[in-house]
């Protein structure tokens, strides 16, 4: 089995080759400093890649992430989360699977658990992650995961959430922690895992992946404190609406999780269990 892992030098994308390397062949790209760099973008260089490696499975993690970043040049983001995914999803051959590792902020802003068809996005990133997701679905065998994200990052110079408030509260940072903002994130060795799980099991279609319950970015850091041993001291509670941001931002990120749960047929992990394998 011969996986092409995009997005090999972000945040996931290690986990991802990693997990993959267990049960086949992993390759890892991104522009630069990786293993082959390929900028996805190009139609002519996706064909080439794909000539080169013959993938029977691309995880696609690569992206640009930065939420801001995408509002500020929404063109840049469409050829980085659309247009890139097309070009994957035309280069392959039909036999390949495509897995197009997506995001919560697909969903509107409302409260509540956001279910798969309620997408409505907010942002130039979400409008531009949607866009890519329906250039994967014109393949047959497609996965789609929605999902958010923390953990130990493996890539120097990009720090995760998690490796924030870790690092700011080692340090005794002054740091404003959101109380109005909830989401419900996995691990990305979780996620990986899961990724390739239902690789294995051929599952499609397209899941909110994410833990069963969810918490405010102020709970969860104070469960990340608690569990590390770390003090608080130096963090106050505050509200992101009171932050200028320059692209809006969904408060509740939260996923229903049982279309996947039914898939797999067991519960995802809750919040605080991710915490604790931190
Ligand atoms: N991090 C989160 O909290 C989060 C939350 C929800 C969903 N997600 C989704 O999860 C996936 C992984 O996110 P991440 O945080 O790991 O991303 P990341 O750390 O921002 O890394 C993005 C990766 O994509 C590569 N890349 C970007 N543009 C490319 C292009 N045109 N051609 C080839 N490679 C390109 C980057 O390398 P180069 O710059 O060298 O090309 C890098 O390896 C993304 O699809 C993202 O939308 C992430």
């Amino acid at each position: 089995m011969r996986f092409l892992v995009t997005g090999a030098t972000g945040l996931l994308g290690p986990y991802l080759l990693e997990e993959a390397g267990r049960v086949g062949k992993a390759v890892g790209i991104a522009r630069t400093n990786s293993a082959c760099n390929s900028d996805l973008t190009s139609p002519e260089a996706v064909i080439r890649l794909v000539d080169e490696l013959r993938p029977d499975i691309v995880l696609h993690a690569a992206a640009m992430t930065n939420v801001d970043r995408c509002e500020d040049d929404p063109i840049a983001a469409d050829r980085a989360n659309a247009m890139a995914t097309q070009n994957l999803a035309m280069a392959l051959p039909p036999q390949a699977r495509l897995v197009y590792i997506s995001t919560d902020q697909v969903y509107p802003d409302r409260s509540g658990l956001k279910r798969e068809g309620e997408e409505s996005p907010v942002n130039a990133y979400g409008r531009s992650k949607l866009a890519g997701e329906r250039a994967a679905l014109g393949r047959s065998n497609t996965l789609i995961l929605r999902c958010n994200m923390f953990g130990p990052s493996r890539t120097p110079g990009r720090h995760s959430f998690s490796d924030w408030i870790i690092d700011g509260l080692r340090r005794g940072d002054p740091m404003t922690l959101f109380t109005d903002v909830l989401f419900s994130p996995l691990q990305f060795s979780t996620l990986a895992a899961l990724t390739l799980e239902c690789v294995a099991r051929g599952i499609h279609g397209t899941f909110n992946m994410g833990a069963r319950n969810g918490a405010s970015k102020r709970d969860f850091a104070v469960m990340i404190a608690r569990h590390l041993g770390l003090s608080l001291a130096h963090a106050r509670d505050g509200l992101s609406t009171a932050v200028a941001m320059r692209a809006p931002r969904p408060l509740d990120l939260r996923m229903d999780v049982s279309r996947l749960e039914a898939a797999l047929g067991r519960p995802m992990p809750t919040l605080q269990e991710e915490v604790y394998r931190l």
